[in-house]
């Protein structure tokens, strides 16, 4: 009896260690901690929100800064990134970003022209034509000039992004000669150079933001749009409009931008590894946003319903004598200083 007792005992002793082992009830029910990281509680979380899929220029970028940072941080800074517009769309993204309830985004150069008017030069169309052109420009000493604007908007600017050229898609026909866009809604980004570059071309600026644009197509709420490669690619948008003209007419770029007060709240080694994770993020973006256009371009040539045509050089001709007005109009209503700067760099 003795025997069997001591042996109820020791096994229901066995049993308990194990269950406890398992759920791990002596660790004070945190979780464990890897010291090497400097500790869970120490830790600096960026929440980095944005409107588009991963596999584009932006995403891919958001994911190398976060990779490059947490490396250089050696884990003190922990980048979380929302893409596809799951926590913030471009209605409500900046206002997050103000009150703090993410630490990043970053929009597109367009959707901040309201906030920084002096960036509408950047939706200027053919003011760049190549994508070295881009990258002197917003890599370089006016692009710095161009963040500094921030500023004004208690915003720290850390770097501009790019994506590359907009192409003109749309859904019932080519859009090759000017006259093809006549009373089409087009959607444009709300920007007023955008809005008025479609209107100059007589047909309706519709702005919608980047998330519900699927759907606006389905529902023919808009006729066509001006975007990437690699976003008609990503966003499926060729399977709805399938007419595409390659036209280069236009830069979408990406302001990266970061909380201010969050900014200054952190220490200065940490700081500088924000930047120094951001110039080699930048400088990458750079390069895979050329190859990720060109890849989707070649994915979209295979696929058998899409109608993809280039702009003749008579035909692009005709686009710029079109568009030559919205540079007057820049100049008047916003100066010309930047515009200036950025064709002497480009000697245009
Ligand atoms: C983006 O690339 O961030 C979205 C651009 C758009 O709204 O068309």
């Amino acid at each position: 009896m003795k025997v069997y007792i001591t042996t109820a005992i020791f096994t229901i002793v066995l049993l308990l260690g194990a269950i406890g082992y398992k759920h791990q009830f002596w660790q004070n029910g945190s979780l464990p901690i890897d010291q090497e990281q400097h500790g869970l509680n120490e830790q600096i979380v960026i929440n980095f929100s944005h409107v588009v899929a991963e596999d584009t220029p932006k995403g891919q970028a958001a994911i190398k800064f976060a990779e490059l940072l947490e490396q250089k941080t050696n884990g003190r800074i922990h980048v979380i990134i929302y893409p596809n517009g799951m926590l913030y769309n471009d209605n409500n993204e900046l206002k997050a970003l103000q009150n703090g309830d993410v630490q990043m985004i970053a929009p597109s150069i367009s959707k901040m022209t309201k906030a920084i008017p002096t960036w509408q030069v950047l939706d200027l169309p053919y003011l760049f034509h190549t994508d070295e052109e881009v990258e002197k420009v917003l890599n370089g000493r006016i692009g710095e000039q161009l963040l500094n604007q921030l500023n004004h908007a208690d915003i720290k600017g850390l770097a501009f992004w790019n994506n590359g050229f907009k192409q003109m898609i749309s859904e019932k026909n080519r859009l090759v000669r000017t006259e093809d866009f006549k009373n089409l809604k087009v959607r444009a980004m709300p920007s007023s150079v955008l809005q008025a570059q479609f209107e100059l071309l007589d047909a309706t600026p519709v702005t919608t933001s980047f998330d519900e644009l699927y759907s606006e197509i389905e529902n023919h709420g808009i006729d066509a749009q001006e975007n990437t490669i690699s976003n008609i690619y990503s966003k499926g948008f060729y399977k709805v409009q399938n007419h595409i003209t390659l036209s280069n007419h236009g830069l979408l770029g990406y302001a990266v931008l970061m909380n201010e007060d969050f900014w200054n709240s952190l220490p200065q080694d940490l700081q500088e590894d924000v930047e120094e994770a951001m110039a080699e993020a930048t400088k990458w973006n750079f390069q895979i946003a050329k190859e990720m256009n060109q890849v989707d371009l070649e994915k979209l040539k295979k696929e058998p319903n899409v109608d993809l045509t280039s702009l003749s050089v008579a035909e692009q001709k005709n686009w710029e004598k079109k568009f030559k007005p919205l540079y007057t109009s820049y100049k008047d209503e916003v100066g010309s200083v930047f515009l200036k700067e950025i064709q002497s760099e480009l000697n245009h």
